[in-house]
């Protein structure tokens, strides 16, 4: 491991106060510790063409994507009193292939639980994930109010201030594409273009669309995930109550995501919710950075069919 690692190139978060640094590997960047968690995941892990894939760049609505797909698969088991959403944080009922890979790999195949989320680009999956035909959920999110979430959760997660983490850096070496798992425009385009060419396997939501209307995408994602609600269901309010249980209000207030940590993590539950909102970029863009960033997504999605401002 440590031999590969070595021959990576390397680069230094300068906006961070060089508290950060990445390492690319096969065209994309991130920490070295998620490196080595991509790189065992590709040695050791087997996918099974029952496994559902939570694929979703970083900040891009990973935690209510894994909320949502926990409650639809769960929902004969739990429901919105006892679900263990409300003790836990999604986090830890839903693995994380870079990080657990061998916890995931010791469960097989009884783990009784379909999911598993992974920031990989679809080019750096295990190749057993394309091979056994099992399904990927992919979900992503306009790149202003990405660079936000992004700019906000690293600042937080090392304690520094607005004026010790100046924005302008996060959003230059966003369009440089050093950003987490990055560049950003190639790990959407990755996907895209695999779902192009395997519709029926790979489902894209946008972050956007699912705070517009989080119903009818809550029961796309069900049914696309093989957990399809019945007309009872329907009718008896399930969808939305699964709704209610994974919105952004009812879980960013709940104790354990205000003032709990994930057991061995240093990272403090609430960071994964901040605002969630659709927008929050206005407050933070100039116009000048706005122009920058959608002609850059412009240039880089030109003629894919996807439009990302
Ligand atoms: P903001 O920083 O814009 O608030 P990820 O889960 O991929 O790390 O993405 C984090 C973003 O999703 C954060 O966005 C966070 O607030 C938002 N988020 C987390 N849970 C959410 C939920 N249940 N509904 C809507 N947004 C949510």
């Amino acid at each position: 491991m440590e031999d590969i690692l070595q021959t990576l190139h390397q680069h230094t978060c300068s906006w961070l106060k060089g508290n950060i640094t990445m390492y690319k590997y096969q065209n994309f960047w991130t920490t070295k510790h998620l490196i080595e968690g991509g790189i065992l995941a590709q040695q050791n892990f087997k996918a099974e063409p029952s496994d559902v894939f939570l694929c979703s760049p970083p900040k891009t609505g990973t935690t209510w994507l894994k909320s949502l797909a926990f409650a639809i698969v769960t929902r004969e088991k739990f429901d919105e009193s006892t679900s263990p959403l409300l003790t836990k944080l999604v986090h830890e009922c839903v693995p994380f292939l870079e990080r657990q890979v061998a916890e995931i790999v010791a469960q097989r195949p009884n783990s009784g639980l379909p999911l598993i989320a992974t920031h990989l680009p679809y080019s750096s999956l295990p190749e057993s994930v394309a091979a056994s035909n099992c399904k990927i959920v992919y979900i992503y999110r306009n790149a202003k109010d990405a660079i936000v979430s992004d700019y906000h959760f690293r600042r937080e997660a090392l304690k520094l201030d607005m004026e010790d983490a100046p924005f302008e850096g996060a959003v230059e070496e966003f369009c440089e594409g050093f950003s987490s798992y990055g560049p950003y425009w190639d790990h959407i385009l990755g996907y895209w273009k695999a779902s192009l060419e395997r519709p029926e396997r790979i489902l894209f939501l946008k972050y956007e669309d699912l705070k517009r209307d989080p119903a009818s995408n809550v029961k796309r994602l069900a049914e696309f995930i093989g957990h399809p609600f019945s007309d009872d269901e329907e009718k008896v309010g399930v969808v939305d109550n699964i709704v209610s249980l994974c919105s952004f209000e009812n879980l960013s207030n709940l104790e354990v995501n205000k003032t709990g940590k994930p057991k061995g993590g240093t990272l403090e539950n609430r960071l994964y919710y901040r605002k969630g909102k659709d927008g929050d970029w206005k407050n933070h863009f100039t116009d000048e950075m706005k122009e920058r960033i959608d002609k850059l997504m412009d240039e880089k999605l030109s003629g894919t069919g996807l439009v990302l401002k």
